[in-house]
């Protein structure tokens, strides 16, 4: 497990946009998994800069993202897959077919999980997934409780993550109460992962994560058996860390 910590925001994005950079130029058929919220908008500002500057082909590349919400078709304004066009699709060169979203809208999710975890297998596995951490220590929407051999399934999100998004909504009466989600296993079957978390608020998520022992009240603690994970930390959230 690498731990780094960088003194800011920019640094920590130049930083995390460095792993995709290193990625693309070995493998430019990379599989690439993404994360919504706010903690990775600054990567994909770096790579929509690296692209327009002539330095990135995305044109090759196959996406998995983590996770979307039930009940939100992807038109909508707030859905993960409306979120990725604005934040980095539209802005690269990224051809759609490649571009794997879970649908929030499903007349049978469970197929729709298990063609989600075939899809991924089938385009060679993720080589680079990037997480953020939820408050409550999820990563994509594995909330607390939730099997560290979990595969995509539906969830039903913690109260402490429905406060966290409302700020993407009018008001938490609107955030929807189920996601669709990659599993704890789907992501650990990642070649490599970074997972970045800046701010105060995620210190005691950070420290449960890489100081706790590994259990499922904290899944992104599965990520201490990875053997090839980055932790991408400002001084904030590392704060709590008793080893720094
Ligand atoms: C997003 C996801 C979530 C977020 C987490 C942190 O696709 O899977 O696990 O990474 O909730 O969100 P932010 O970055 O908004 O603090």
């Amino acid at each position: 497990m690498n731990i780094i910590i960088l003194d800011t925001y920019k640094e920590l994005s130049i930083r995390g946009a460095g792993f995709f950079i290193q990625t693309l130029a070995s493998n430019p058929t990379a599989v690439l998994g993404l994360a919504t919220g706010s903690t990775p908008i600054g990567v994909y500002q770096q790579l929509i800069e690296q692209y327009q500057a002539g330095q990135l082909d995305f044109s090759a590349v196959t996406t998995f993202n983590l996770d979307e919400y039930i009940g939100l078709h992807r038109d909508h304004p707030q859905s993960y897959y409306s979120f990725m066009q604005q934040e980095l699709f539209q802005h690269i060169n990224i051809s759609p077919d490649r571009i794997h979203v879970p649908s929030g809208v499903e007349d049978n999710f469970g197929a729709h999980c298990q063609w989600y975890e075939d899809a991924i297998i089938a385009a060679g596995g993720i080589d680079l997934q990037i997480l953020g951490i939820g408050t409550d220590g999820h990563i994509a929407f594995n909330e607390p409780g939730t099997a560290l051999g979990s595969r995509t399934h539906l969830t039903d999100l913690d109260q402490q993550t429905i406060i966290d998004n409302a700020r993407f909504f009018d008001s938490a009466d609107n955030v929807p109460r189920r996601a669709i989600t990659m599993g704890v296993a789907t992501i650990m079957d990642a070649r490599e992962v970074i997972l970045l978390a800046t701010g105060e608020n995620k210190a005691v998520a950070i420290q449960a994560a890489i100081e706790s022992p590994v259990g499922s009240e904290c899944t992104a603690s599965a990520l201490q058996n990875h053997p090839n994970v980055t932790f991408l930390l400002d001084p904030a959230a590392a704060s709590l860390l008793t080893n720094q």
